[in-house]
């Protein structure tokens, strides 16, 4: 831990759960409680409960549950430190610095400075092509279909013609040096003049941002028909082309459970455009194992779609083992006869491609059909040559369902009758070739590294308020405004950032443009069986929960009776902390550590302490005494499981019944200990007569 338990109580008390998760979720009041749909998984109906008095959120359909810095972990996939840096400075509570040694201050502090340069470019050129010396690059945009708010969302920008050195011009008006620039990437340097030029002219100008929503480069477009197309930055302290992905710091916000990567920045941004919030691309550059791990950080399901020429095919036919290896299902999405998503979108709309998306090609027929265009199908031996590879292809699969899947699909597909594949996939089986070794390895690696985690995506945001923000990381104040210099001065309210609509985030930003976005009629939800327990508002408390699980066979690991003490013990928690009035009387017969030495005697442990301290329970802060997400879902899981009563007296038998429950699965000792075994002799007979009132 870096920060005492002091400074994250003052951080997390400072942050109200129900305005932080707000400003992000659209939530309802429901009795005590909000509710909204869950972030964390797509659903129709809301099961995302947000508690004030509890501070915590929990969501009955997927089960995930925490405090307010749980929540900005898991919905920015920020790190602890991150989110409870995030926090303090929405609070306005300065932290105690850490140590950091002086080359981590220096290098923190070039990439500060780079950071910086880039927002004031941003700005820069942002307002360029909203001045009159912008005119051609916001006809070249408007010609190729994009709205202002899509223009907005994407930051888009615009290098003039003239002046040619205004960035340059611009960025002495603000103080900076030459050096700096230098290290930019933003200029052109004249070594033997020592003079610098602006490195992007009379280009449309895609800010590249990180997932923090920094930029950290940008590509420059001609208008016309010139080379090179596109100019990009040069890597810098800050950007690293095959760590990031243009645009997945919106994507990662998509509700579906897929990304889509895509080859060009324009791409991009049509697929955003007609609702495809979840497509990125690469930098200009080929997919590297970076990009795979990035993914593989968001998405287990990547489609894709790449452009139908040969470039596009070969690019994706490397793409594709080494997505595999970062345990990324890829499939392929079919786009001709255009070129790239973005023509398709403009031929066809946004039906047509949804479409497309839903019946993207699995990777190995893929494969198998590339493949196929290398043999000549009238020469009976180039034929039996094809058939032969393909089932090398499907040997080197580990299962045999899977092989007898494809089988059937390849048949299918090639009109060859199926004993024949069979008997190839076989003898190949038996005595496998050294390609079947190197063209199964890609396929055995990734089930063997990642056995379980094909359906195992990983969570996303829903898509509210996301803010293409040219905020540095700097401090606040720092407003970019553009008075002062020689350019354009539409002063466009930049300042902290120009909010973005992406769908409804109550903030009056989302545009015409948006609304027309057809609602995604599939759900997760049901595909990935969440068990939908439901919820109900308790009449006792006001509050919601959910039904405690029942103990069964199906957990081979726990007997169906440590199930049961477990779940009785979980209750008996909850029940403390809604009803602390009835902590003396609880503590009297269990004390912590008859709640066992797992997660939920921990958590006992610290309930117990925040009893007898101060009489009641601080849910939010007892979370906070469990570093892991996975435990703290568990812990908020507890204070969300309650049996339903239907009066006082049912809770307060309840109650009674669920004590003795935990009284008798306590351990007793081995009965040696006579004054030990008549104590609890008498517990027993003062149990049975014990009255809860609550
Ligand atoms: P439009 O032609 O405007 O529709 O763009 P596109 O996104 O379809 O471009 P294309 O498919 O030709 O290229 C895909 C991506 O490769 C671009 O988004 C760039 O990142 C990169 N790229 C294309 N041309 C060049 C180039 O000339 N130089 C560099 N460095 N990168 C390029
Ligand atoms: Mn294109």
């Amino acid at each position: 831990m870096y920060y005492s338990e002091e400074i994250l109580d003052q951080v997390r008390t400072a942050n109200d759960i129900v305005d932080v998760i707000g400003q992000s979720v659209q939530l309802k009041r429901a009795g005590s409680n909000y509710v909204g749909l869950c972030p964390f998984h797509n659903e129709k109906t809301p099961s995302f409960s947000v508690s004030r008095p509890k501070q915590m959120y929990y969501c009955f359909g997927c089960h995930k549950g925490g405090n307010v810095i749980t929540f900005v972990e898991e919905y920015n996939n920020m790190n602890f430190l991150e989110a409870v840096g995030f926090l303090a400075e929405r609070a306005g509570i300065r932290l105690p610095e850490r140590e950091i040694t002086d080359a981590e201050r220096q290098s923190r502090d070039e990439r500060t400075k780079l950071l910086e340069v880039n927002r004031l470019a941003g700005t820069y050129y942002y307002c360029s092509l909203r001045s009159p010396a912008g005119r051609s690059g916001l006809e070249y945009l408007e010609k190729r279909g994009l709205s202002q708010e899509t223009m907005k969302a994407f930051a888009l920008g615009f290098a003039p013609k003239t002046p040619s050195d205004g960035l340059y011009r611009y960025m002495k008006s603000k103080g900076i040096s030459d050096d700096l620039l230098r290290r930019s990437g933003l200029m052109n340097v004249d070594e033997k003049r020592g003079s610098m030029y602006d490195k992007f002219w009379n280009r449309v100008i895609f800010p590249i941002l990180d997932t923090s929503s920094r930029i950290i480069g940008f590509g420059g477009r001609v208008m016309g028909d010139a080379k090179p197309k596109y100019l990009n930055s040069p890597e810098t302290r800050v950007f690293d082309k095959s760590r990031n992905l243009y645009a997945l710091h919106l994507a990662r916000r998509t509700r579906e459970d897929y990304l889509v990567l895509c080859e060009g920045y324009m791409d991009v941004i049509s697929m955003h455009q007609a609702g495809f919030t979840n497509a990125v691309a690469s930098l200009g550059t080929s997919l590297t194992p970076g990009h795979c791990s990035l993914l593989a950080r968001y998405t287990r399901r990547v489609v894709l779609s790449y452009d139908s020429d040969k470039a596009g095919v070969a690019a994706a036919m490397r793409a594709i083992p080494m997505l595999q290896r970062a345990g990324i299902t890829p499939k392929i999405l079919r786009l001709d006869p255009y070129k790239d998503p973005d023509e398709l979108i403009q031929a066809l709309g946004h039906d047509a491609m949804r479409e497309r998306l839903e019946r993207a090609q699995n990777a190995l027929m893929f494969e198998i059909e590339v493949t196929k265009r290398d043999y000549d199908w009238n020469d009976p031996d180039s034929k039996t040559r094809f058939f032969e590879n393909t089932a090398g292809r499907i040997a080197a699969l580990e299962t045999e369902m899977e092989r007898q899947n494809y089988i059937d699909a390849v048949c299918r597909e090639y009109m060859v009758d199926r004993r024949q594949l069979q008997e190839l996939v076989t003898r190949r089986l038996v005595n496998p070739l050294p390609e079947d070794s190197r063209s199964g390895s890609t396929w055995t690696e990734q089930r063997q590294s990642f056995p379980r985690q094909t359906s195992g995506f990983a969570s996303f945001g829903t898509a509210p308020g996301q803010t293409a923000s040219l905020q540095g990381s700097s401090s606040p104040g720092q407003s970019a405004s553009l008075q002062g210099s020689s350019s354009p001065g539409q002063d466009v309210a930049l300042q902290g950032g120009f909010a973005v609509g992406y769908g409804p985030d109550g903030n009056g930003s989302q545009g015409p443009g948006w609304d027309t976005v057809p609602d995604m009629d599939y759900d997760p939800a049901a595909l990935y069986g969440y068990d939908d327990s439901g919820f109900y508002e308790d009449g006792e408390t006001g509050e919601m929960f959910q039904a405690p699980p029942t103990a069964t066979r199906k957990n081979r690991s726990v007997s169906v009776r440590e199930q049961g003490d477990d779940i009785s013990r979980r209750l008996l928690l909850n029940y403390i902390c809604r009803y602390p009035a009835i902590f003396a009387t609880i503590s009297r017969f269990v004390k912590p550590e008859d709640f066992g030495d797992g997660l939920t005697g921990q958590a006992a442990r610290v309930i117990y302490g925040q009893m007898q301290r101060k009489g009641s329970v601080d849910e939010a802060s007892v979370l906070s005494s469990f570093p892991e997400a996975q435990d703290q879902t568990q812990i908020a899981g507890i204070f969300h499981t309650l049996d339903q009563a239907s009066s006082g007296k049912d809770r307060e038998k309840a109650i009674r019944e669920t004590l003795i429950k935990v009284f008798s699965a306590a351990p007793s000792g081995d009965g040696t200990d006579l004054n030990q075994v008549i104590a609890r002799k008498k517990q027993e007979a003062e149990l049975r007569k014990l009255q809860i009132i609550l």
